[in-house]
């Protein structure tokens, strides 16, 4: 019999590599996985779920920016982890971080997170089945509209793992990988050392190859990759209004998150799970829709901000629109300009009075 999995005697391990494939080149000024998501680094959600599963060790694996995590994160004790930092010298993919953060673990077993994801998957649960079916290696695998951009994991009725895909473009089903890991100790070791490994392409299909136990844990909580600007929008505003849950942000739940500091004038309307920042000035008959503001933003009067992002001490001129939109960080959009369908304006921009629109005009 394989020994009970114990969540203390778990180690985590977070990827958090690259710039990410998807949103770049950024707008915004922050890292991604530290970028302000329902007032948190983003990071934090995962790390307080982390926590909140009883796993204490964690070992944050990053090929970029290293002090910017540590400077936040310190040892892990505020949020009652015990954290270290592996820094890749030069980027080695998602099987060469995992294999890099090795001589750090501790324990038999690890749980390994791409840090990019939004998840309400239950970590105690997706262990126990690991541990109950004596695998190798268990994937948590959810089921998407378009698997294209995804790892594509077709499994046998037992829930055994067939095959892993990578981005396939003609998907034999629908369910994916959702980036969730639970390894054994020994199938870490077997990833090659020194050089970049992708988990996806190299590693997984060689296990399968090798005839190692690899098992597809399937649920149906919350999920979602936060990659693009888009999905990062709706994923903080399902944080907002409780719908992705996250233990970080202790019950809160609502159409909308005003953070301290933060002035809201009478009449502005702020909903769909909007967020606004430290410091941030929401001027009257403003409409907030589903929005992400950063601290310090100014959004004047009449303003409409729908599924956007508005960086720190960018300002939105009066009666102006941005919809599914970035503003850079100090980024200054004129009054009545109209910003629609991902445009993404760089920091610092400044864009005119009636600088851009795509109404009519009268
Ligand atoms: N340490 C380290 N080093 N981490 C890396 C590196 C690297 O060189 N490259 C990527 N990562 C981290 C990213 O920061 C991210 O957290 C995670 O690994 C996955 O990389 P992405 O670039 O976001 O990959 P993806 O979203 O296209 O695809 C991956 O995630 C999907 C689920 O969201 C794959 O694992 C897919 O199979 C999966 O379906
Ligand atoms: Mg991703």
């Amino acid at each position: 019999m394989a020994h009970a999995v114990d969540p203390a005697r778990t180690d985590a391990v977070i990827l958090v590599g690259g710039q990410g494939t998807r949103l770049r080149p950024l707008t915004l000024s922050a890292p991604k996985p530290m970028l302000p998501t329902a007032g948190l680094p983003f990071l934090t959600h995962l790390l307080s779920r982390i926590a909140d599963a009883g796993i204490t060790h964690v070992v944050l694996g990053t090929s970029y920016k290293a002090g910017v995590f540590e400077d936040e994160f310190g040892d892990g004790s505020a949020l009652g982890l015990d954290i270290e930092y592996v820094f890749e010298e030069e980027a080695r993919g998602t099987g060469g971080g995992i294999a890099n953060v090795a001589p750090k673990l501790r324990y038999d077993t690890a749980l390994v997170f791409n840090g990019d994801v939004l998840s309400g998957a239950d970590l105690g649960a997706l262990l126990a089945s690991h541990h109950e079916r004596e695998a190798d290696l268990t994937l948590h695998l959810v089921r998407v509209g378009d698997p294209r951009a995804f790892g594509c994991v077709p499994t046998d009725p037992d829930g055994g793992v067939t095959a892993f895909l990578e981005k396939t473009q003609d998907p034999p089903t629908d369910q994916i990988n959702a980036g969730c890991y639970v390894f054994n100790r020994a199938v870490i070791d077997r990833i090659p050392t020194g050089r970049a490994v992708s988990v996806e392409r190299e590693v997984f299909p060689a296990l399968l190859a090798d005839g190692l136990k690899v098992c597809g844990y399937v649920d149906a909580t919350y999920w979602r990759d936060m990659g693009t600007p888009d999905d990062f929008v709706r994923g903080s505003a399902d944080l907002v209004r409780g719908i992705a849950p996250s233990p970080a942000l202790k019950g809160h739940r609502g159409e909308e998150l005003v953070h301290e500091g933060a002035s809201v004038a009478p009449g502005a309307l702020l909903i769909g799970g909007t967020v606004v920042g430290r410091g941030a000035e929401i001027g009257p008959g403003a409409r907030l829709d589903g929005a992400v503001i950063f601290d310090g933003a100014r959004i004047e009067a009449g303003a409409v901000i729908e599924r956007s992002i508005i960086g720190f001490g960018a300002r939105i001129g009066p009666r102006a629109l941005i919809r599914d939109g970035v503003i850079g960080d100090g980024a200054n959009i004129g009054a009545r300009c109209e910003l629609l369908r991902g445009a993404r304006v760089w920091p610092g921009v400044t864009i005119p009075d009636g600088g851009i629109r795509y109404s009519t005009d009268v």
